[in-house]
């Protein structure tokens, strides 16, 4: 075990529009001791969210936001370095709520054992973990997708929306991913299989959209809004459904826009076309399919029928900069740090 004690990201003071670095501080506290009934754990791997980026903002949310001085929320992946609990053995590895820190102490609430032997074990923070849970239960029990229909997916190089198109195709739909920047769109149609990719960046993104869904839009996975939204709208279909995932665009606006107020011609096309929008959080709305989830997800993977890319970050002191740079598409995959080696 490490003698240079605790590091941890610690929130300094909350953003006003993008975050920048001097939001964060480092800060070193001793090691924690686990008591009777405790269990110590090394961090190993660390999951980097966009949802992160609300809980640095104090306005009203679904979670708490995290107090200034305080340790950055995040899942974890980690090992068990002590054990005073009977339900962990040393070297078990365990998902857990440890933030951006290299060890913690817990009693073992909350805490999921993933036993002495896991062949990747960062994928219970990815494709077996949260957005992979998100992805599937937002496309299917939201959107619902039948074969032959067309499904559009939002920030499709990322971890969610990876995932969203894969299941959209197992389902025989025709699915268009969006993207930013032609690497990413090559490559989600190259190696994840989707049947084209637009890229968000391109001034002609309507258009492109457009050719790509000859029979309109069907399913469309929002996890973006901005221009991407407004390409989509005049393209959704009768009935069509909305998952609606994530805003990312708009997670470090400051101020309301300005310019005219399109309330009436997005609800107006709600109406006229019998568009169905239903926001979701996942584990608040759909916590009790998440075994079901994993051993289906777990069958595919193992099959071959999904792809699944990490983008891995050496070191705890680099997830500031990667988390704002999740922020700007900088993540290609599921951005994850890996915060110390496996073994000591
Ligand atoms: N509702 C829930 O329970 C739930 C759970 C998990 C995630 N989510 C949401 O799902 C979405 C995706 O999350 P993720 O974990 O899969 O992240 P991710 O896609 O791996 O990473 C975020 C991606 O968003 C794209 N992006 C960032 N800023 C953008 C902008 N201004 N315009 C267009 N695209 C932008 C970037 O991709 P490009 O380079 O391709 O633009 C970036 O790589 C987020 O909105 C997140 O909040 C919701």
């Amino acid at each position: 075990m490490s003698n240079l004690g605790n590091r941890q990201i610690v929130l300094a003071s909350r953003p006003t529009g993008a975050p920048t670095l001097n939001n964060f501080s480092t800060e070193t506290q001793a090691i924690p001791v686990p008591a009777h009934g405790e269990i110590l754990l090394r961090t190993i791997y660390l999951s980097l969210d966009p949802y992160m980026r609300g809980r640095m903002s104090d306005a009203p949310s679904y979670a708490p936001p995290v107090a200034i001085g305080k340790v950055m929320v995040g899942s974890t992946v980690s090992r068990v370095e002590i054990s005073h609990h009977h339900d962990f053995a040393v070297g078990d590895w365990v998902l857990s709520q440890n933030g951006w820190q290299q060890y913690a102490v817990s009693d073992g609430k909350g805490v999921f054992n993933l036993g002495a032997h896991v062949e990747h074990p960062s994928y219970a923070l990815g494709v077996l973990g949260m957005p992979g849970f998100t992805a599937y239960m937002g496309l299917l029990e939201i959107g619902q997708p039948k074969a032959g229909e067309t499904v559009v997916v939002a920030a499709a190089a990322g971890a969610v929306g990876s995932v969203v198109g894969q299941i959209a195709k197992l389902k025989g739909c025709h699915v268009v991913g969006i993207a930013g920047g032609e690497r990413k769109c090559k490559s989600v149609v190259e190696d994840l299989g989707f049947d084209a990719c637009v890229d968000h960046r391109d001034p002609a993104l309507k258009n492109l959209l457009a050719e790509a869904c000859p029979k309109g839009i069907d399913v469309y996975f929002e996890s973006v809004g901005g221009v991407v939204f407004d390409a989509v709208l005049p393209l959704l279909n009768t009935c069509a459904r909305i998952p609606l995932c994530g805003l990312i665009a708009h997670y470090n606006d400051s101020k309301s826009p300005v310019g005219q107020d399109r309330t009436a011609q997005v609800m107006g096309t709600f109406l006229k076309r019998r568009i169905r929008v239903q926001g979701f959080i996942i584990f608040d709305d759909y916590g009790t399919h998440f075994g079901d989830f994993q051993k289906q997800m777990s069958d595919w993977l193992t099959a071959g029928k999904i792809k699944y890319r990490e983008d891995v970050v050496e070191g705890l002191e680099r997830a500031p900069d990667a988390f704002i740079g999740l922020l700007q598409g900088k993540n290609f995959g599921k951005l994850v740090v890996q915060v110390d080696a496996i073994t000591k």
